[in-house]
């Protein structure tokens, strides 16, 4: 591909939201030893894009600009670096991108051969570029507390808030699948979605019972997977078992301090903030739920590449039932 050029999207500076996306014509990145390219098909949005152009982790990210963003891509192998095996061109894949690099807003993208995975033909483009971060997170939040995902591991109650969002539609399904009785929080215009993935009862966060954390059937959680803000430890304190635990998947400061002071006093109910990372066993394991049709991914909205400006304004909103995907 030396010499091709090809759409893309970026952005030069930190701030400025959607107005500051560009449509630039770039060169095709060439792979690098141990990547493969991707002509790209689908790319999924994580609210980590947008808060990385607002300067989350600045000046650690971006690496440099002008950046592409997008890390969760999925396509279609153009070409295969030197040190790269198991992978051929034309193998239909789904890769996560490093989140310093990434380049997913594009029509090809190099992506590192550790983190792709083979994608069958039951599983949709759009579908598994949802997979990367927001359902190996819920994985990885779900792993604290269970070990087997094909309904025989112990019973135990979990809340998932913000049941709604990217990560939580896949949190609520994979509890079920580890046998967990699920209470989750979402506004009330997604309930009847939340119970259809599987929820055992859900709060509206917007009414007191919500705001309470409370579960109805009065059972005690022995982890929450906290995905969203603004909620105190207080709130949750009172709610969970004897060695509960609230895996944080947005803590700031407040909760980094509340996590060592739990440390320091061998507290047993832990804050336990989280950041997960994209590996192969975890992105196959799921690949092959979705394959078996066990897990579904709940799609918000769908866009060409030409409209990312929509597509990152409706991510930026906070807003979204399930996954915002561009379309390439
Ligand atoms: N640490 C990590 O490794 C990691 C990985 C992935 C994501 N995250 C973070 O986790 C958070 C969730 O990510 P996401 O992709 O799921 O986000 P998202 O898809 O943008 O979440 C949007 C959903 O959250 C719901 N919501 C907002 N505030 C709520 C509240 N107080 N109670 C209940 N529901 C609420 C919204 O419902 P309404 O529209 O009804 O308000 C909406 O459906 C983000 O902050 C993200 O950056 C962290």
């Amino acid at each position: 591909m030396a010499g091709r050029t090809m759409r893309a999207v970026q952005y030069s500076r930190y701030g400025g939201g959607a107005a500051s996306l560009e449509h630039v014509e770039i060169p095709v990145p060439s792979p690098k030893k141990d990547e493969v390219l991707l002509k790209v098909e689908a790319v999924a949005i994580n609210p980590v894009d947008w808060k990385i152009q607002n300067g989350v982790m600045r000046p650690i990210l971006p690496s440099k600009f002008p950046f592409a963003p997008g890390t969760d891509v999925a396509g279609e192998i153009v070409e295969v670096g030197p040190g790269v095996d198991g992978f051929n061109p034309g193998d239909k894949v789904v890769s996560g991108l490093s989140l310093g690099k990434a380049g997913g807003f594009a029509e090809f993208a190099a992506a590192p051969a550790n983190t792709t995975v083979q994608r069958p033909p039951e599983v949709a483009a759009a579908e598994a570029a949802c997979l990367p971060i927001a359902a190996v997170t819920a994985l990885q939040a779900l792993k604290h507390i269970a070990t087997k995902f094909d309904g025989t591991g112990e019973a135990a109650n979990v809340l998932v808030t913000a049941a709604s969002g990217g990560v939580g539609t896949y949190a609520v399904q994979l509890a079920k699948l580890a046998n967990l009785h699920v209470t989750a929080t979402c506004g009330g215009r997604n309930i009847d979605l939340v119970k259809s993935l599987g929820a055992d009862e859900v709060l509206d966060y917007k009414t007191p019972e919500g705001n309470s954390l409370k579960s109805p059937s009065g059972r005690k959680y022995d982890l929450v997977v906290h995905c969203t803000t603004g909620i105190a430890w207080s709130s949750f304190e009172p709610n969970l078992a004897a060695h509960g635990k609230v895996i944080h998947l947005t803590p700031g400061a407040g909760s980094i301090v509340q996590y060592a002071f739990k440390m320091l006093t061998f507290s047993k109910k832990k804050l336990v903030p989280l950041l997960a990372s994209v590996n192969r066993e975890d992105l196959k394991f799921l690949v092959d739920l979705v394959k078996e049709g066990k897990l579904r991914t709940v799609v918000d909205s769908r866009y060409e590449l030409s409209k990312a400006e929509e597509a990152w304004a409706k991510s930026m909103e906070g807003h979204a039932t399930g996954k915002i995907i561009l379309e390439v």
